[in-house]
């Protein structure tokens, strides 16, 4: 270490007259200690990557924030990538975080990338996924249980009496969606309801294909009287389609969302959702990857987090027809 870094840092004893001038130098230049310097003597940058799919979905900025609150209080920085939900995108940034030598990254996938699995495994970067399983690399994770939370919505429409239950799904080779619909099918199969592929129809996760779902949905006859829509931002465009065509939502048609993003409170009517614990993924998400930076030879951890239905006023018993 230099004499100037030991007078910072006090890391060794300096005589007094060193020391003097030393300080009477730096405030004179004007020193500003060097981060890049300190990172590649220390082969620490304290800084952590995070990618996301969409950072205009409240999801993930929920997500996110958590991230960055418990990294901040760890005395980590954060540097937040948007990778779009494109694969080359989310491919340059893997390689722009590796090239900055970020000391670990929390990534939330767009979607299956062999690619960005070949990096993450050679590399050996400490990572923790998040929301998107990625099966094959051995890194921690913080998922939902999608699987029970498609369940609980279409539970608890069909004990609100409705037996023709559509399902807006978001893109179907995203494990999350996928799994959500997996759910819907088991509800309705444990039900005795025979499953109508005309009533399952794929979205992406944006509200203007929540809005033409339903507008697609409407037109069938008979219509659905509920519908899943597996986001908040697709269940908010559904609602739009709705009252463009004059339904009174919950009364002739009930709707339930999946994300519990802090908009589902205001609309009309109010949304009942299926809640994803977003902003707890996130702190644990950081917590986990910052005991990996410290520890590289923890086992690989799983952590599957439960889903909770918000009840509010977009659902109701089915209207018998008079
Ligand atoms: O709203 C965005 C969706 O993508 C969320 O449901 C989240 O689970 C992510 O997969």
């Amino acid at each position: 270490m230099t004499t100037v870094s030991h007078v910072l840092n006090e890391t060794r004893f300096v005589s007094e007259e060193l020391r003097g001038r030393v300080l009477d130098a730096i405030e004179e230049l004007n020193y500003q200690p060097s981060g890049v310097a300190r990172s590649l003597r220390r082969k620490r940058t304290h800084t952590i990557g995070m990618i996301i799919p969409d950072n205009t979905n409240p999801f993930f900025a929920e997500v996110a924030r958590g991230i960055e609150d418990a990294s901040f209080e760890m005395g980590y920085n954060v540097i937040l990538c948007n990778s779009d939900g494109n694969l080359e995108k989310e491919m340059d940034y893997l390689g722009l975080l590796i090239e900055k030598r970020v000391d670990g990254l929390v990534f939330v996938s767009a979607g299956s990338n062999p690619a960005a699995i070949e990096m993450l495994s050679t590399q050996k970067i400490a990572g923790v996924i998040v929301d998107r399983e990625i099966l094959g690399l051995a890194m921690d994770s913080v998922l939902t249980d999608n699987k029970r939370g498609g369940y609980q919505a279409t539970r608890y429409l069909l004990d609100l009496g409705h037996r023709r239950i559509a399902c807006i799904t978001g893109p179907s080779q995203l494990t999350p969606s996928a799994e959500r619909v997996t759910g819907y099918r088991n509800a309705l199969q444990e039900a005795g309801i025979p499953v109508d592929e005309n009533l399952i129809l794929a979205g992406d996760f944006q509200s203007q294909s929540g809005y033409q779902g339903m507008r697609t949905l409407l037109r069938l006859s008979p219509p659905p009287t509920a519908v899943f829509v597996c986001n908040d931002l697709m269940a908010i465009g559904a609602l739009c389609a709705a009252h463009e065509v004059g339904l009174h939502v919950p009364q002739q048609l009930s709707i339930v969302g999946f994300d519990d993003i802090a908009l589902a409170s205001f609309t009309t009517p109010r949304l009942t959702t299926i809640a994803q614990p977003k902003y707890e993924m996130g702190l644990m998400a950081a917590e986990m990857l910052v005991e990996r930076i410290k520890n590289k030879d923890l086992p690989p951890r799983r952590r599957l987090l439960d889903t909770e239905l918000i009840i509010r006023d977009s659902c109701a018993i089915l209207q018998r027809e008079e």
